[in-house]
């Protein structure tokens, strides 16, 4: 949570910094501030609200500097306010601090400032490292910086500016990603690689428990020990327009647009001759795919329903002991796991808290894991060391859209792989799924390019104010995620239930207010979920039907359908969940929301 951009170079760093913000606006967005240094001088302005806000605020007043840092908050302690906006700085104005993360004993060593008579502005956990830095400051940034980290418990990205320092700034992690980025006499750093983009495309993703030094000369890096490290920069190979909207409205559209390409990338060479091909990526040998008896995807969000998929897929095909779970819950059960545990934690951002933290438990546990992630050199491609990667390219919008698409295909050539491995899989089969699966991107642009018919019947449901959304076996995932999406965007209610479990309490809820949206694709149980449509039908909730095209029968009872090709059950989610992402998208917009940036959500959730 939270978009940190810091720059120093030749150019005025207020337009920078404030780009930088724009594009890691999606991180947070209930107050911006900036610090820009001239000389000796630090100015500082903030406001509530977005960084739209903050530039206006700027335009009207005379800072400058060379040097700059900026932030662009999602409130965690203390509420949106001015004061709680950062930079924050220490009563003495020595240091300059923005932050990205929770610092836990904020109580305790707030209240030893508090005994020595020192005020504070703001109710955040942010200004007391800033007073922290300062009071342990003489005359070496590096030593305070270090004397402060320990004593400081939770996670934390620093910015941090010396006022007596006017040719440098510091960074620091320990929890919370940060990037760096250095070219031709000026240095970067920001909390998300894409503002880098427009910049340099050689890059540093920071370790847990380091310090940097980013000057006109370049960055220099520390560990927390303040032995020097090797600051090694790493290629990506991510452009600037993938970050930009180009001719879409919102970003979410343009993501949501994408899909079919994202599918033919992350299949790209991964189907070979009509079979599953993950040797050069899978890191475990047969003979240990062949020693796993269990199988554990472990997700946040989105990316929970993309492992829920997966993890039907794996009870079919894999005979392991299969078990998907969220990895907020999964940190803290006492989940068996071990050697022949293979853990999969699936993360589009790689930098979730709670899917980390998950993966260092399996990892002691002595597991073997494997993350399947977008950005292979995130905290967990570099926590878990193995990585399938999803090649969905940069997801700015909240709502993850593309990004699921990319897992739904990377999770589903995993689990069949490792059925191939085990036998479970035949090659019959295998052969007639990649070849469908290779079929997938047109349908998926076929379903695309319906997305005005969506946008019709998102209007006739404008006015309802709550959807339950249901689903069977592999579409019940994806009706978890249809409720997500709507509910993350439009700010309306929905919920999903399995089917069956209908008849269990959610019918009750119904009446001709209550929507019913119904994952119905034609596979083995879709007689099942037609009966709980009738049953849905016959307490007059609206239906609203995902159905396989030419289905009939479904039509008789359903008052507005979305109809998606023909596919093998085992792929149906790939299509059948676009209607609701489009779906969602289109009643959000209808209802005039912030589609990109939708209220008290932030893209990657980076605190626990
Ligand atoms: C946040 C985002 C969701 C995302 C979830 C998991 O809640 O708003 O869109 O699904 O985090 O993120 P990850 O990067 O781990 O997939």
């Amino acid at each position: 949570m939270c978009g940190i951009m810091g720059y120093i170079g030749s150019r005025d760093a207020a337009g920078i910094v404030i780009k930088g913000l724009e594009c890691l606006e999606y991180r947070g967005y209930d107050s911006a501030g900036i610090a820009l240094a001239e000389g000796h001088k630090i100015g500082i302005s903030k406001c509530v609200g977005s960084v739209a806000n903050l530039k206006a605020q700027l335009e009207k007043c005379s800072l400058n500097g060379k040097m700059g840092i900026g932030h662009t908050r999602w409130a965690t302690h203390g509420g949106v306010t001015r004061e709680n906006a950062h930079p924050h700085v220490d009563p003495d104005g020595r240091v300059v601090l923005i932050h990205n993360g929770i610092i836990e004993n904020f109580h305790e060593l707030g209240e030893e400032f508090a005994q020595k008579g020192v005020r504070f502005a703001s109710e955040t956990d942010t200004e007391v490292a800033a007073f922290l830095i300062s009071s342990l400051y003489r005359d070496d940034p590096l030593l305070a910086i270090r004397e402060a980290c320990a004593r400081l418990r939770g996670a934390f990205a620093f910015v941090i500016l010396f006022a007596d320092i006017a040719d440098r700034y510091y960074c620091v992690r320990k929890g919370p990603s940060l990037v760096l980025g250095a070219a031709g006499g000026e240095a970067f750093c920001a909390s998300d690689v894409t503002a880098l983009l427009p910049y340099t495309n050689n890059v540093l993703f920071m370790e847990d428990e380091e310090i940097a030094e980013l000057s006109a000369e370049g960055i220099s890096l520390y560990g927390f020990d303040g032995a020097r490290k090797e600051a090694r920069l790493h290629l990506v190979d991510w452009d600037a327009s993938m970050t930009s909207k180009g001719m879409y409205p919102h970003f979410m559209l343009k993501e949501i647009e994408e899909q079919g390409n994202v599918l033919r990338r992350t299949l790209a060479g991964r189907l070979e001759g009509g079979v599953i091909n993950l040797s050069a990526e899978f890191p475990f040998s047969d003979e240990d795919a062949r020693l796993f008896r269990r199988i554990h995807f472990v997700a946040c969000g989105t990316s929970c329903h993309a492992s829920a998929v997966a993890g039907r897929l794996a009870d079919r095909y894999t005979g392991l002991d299969v078990r998907v779970e969220a990895a907020s819950e999964y940190r803290y059960g006492n989940v068996v796991c071990d050697e022949g545990t293979l853990a999969v934690f699936v993360s589009q951002s790689g930098e979730t808290a709670d899917t980390l933290a998950a993966a260092r438990l399996a990892r002691i546990k002595g597991a073997r894991c494997l993350a399947v992630t977008n950005v292979v050199s995130s905290s967990l491609g570099r926590e878990v060391g193995a990585v399938l990667e999803l090649r969905a390219g940069p997801e700015i919008g909240v709502a993850a859209t593309k990004t699921f698409m990319g897992q739904l295909a990377a999770l589903t050539l995993l689990t069949l792989w490792i059925g191939k491995q085990k036998g479970f899989l035949v090659p019959q089969k295998e052969k007639r799924l990649c070849a469908e699966m290779a079929r997938l991107p047109l349908k998926v642009e076929d379903i695309l390019a319906q997305g005005e018919d969506v946008r019709k019947i998102a209007e006739r449901y404008q006015d309802l104010s709550a959807f339950l959304f249901i689903g069977r076996g592999i579409s019940y995932p994806v009706a978890m995620e249809g409720a997500l999406k709507l509910k993350e965007i439009s700010y309306v209610h929905a919920e999903a239930h399995a089917a069956g479990e209908m008849k269990h309490g959610p019918i009750a809820l119904l009446d001709k207010r209550m929507p019913v949206v119904a994952v119905a694709p034609r596979d083995g149980i879709y007689e099942k979920t037609l009966s709980s449509i009738q049953e849905s039908r016959a307490r007059k909730a609206p239906i609203i039907t995902v159905a396989s095209r030419g289905d009939k029968d479904i039509r008789r009872f359903s008052d507005d359908g979305f109809f998606v090709p023909e596919t093998e059950e085992e792929l149906t989610p790939f299509l059948t969940v676009i209607p609701l992402q489009l779906f969602a998208y289109h009643l959000a917009s209808i209802l005039g929301r912030e589609i990109d940036r939708p209220r008290n959500l932030a893209k990657s959730v980076t605190v626990e």
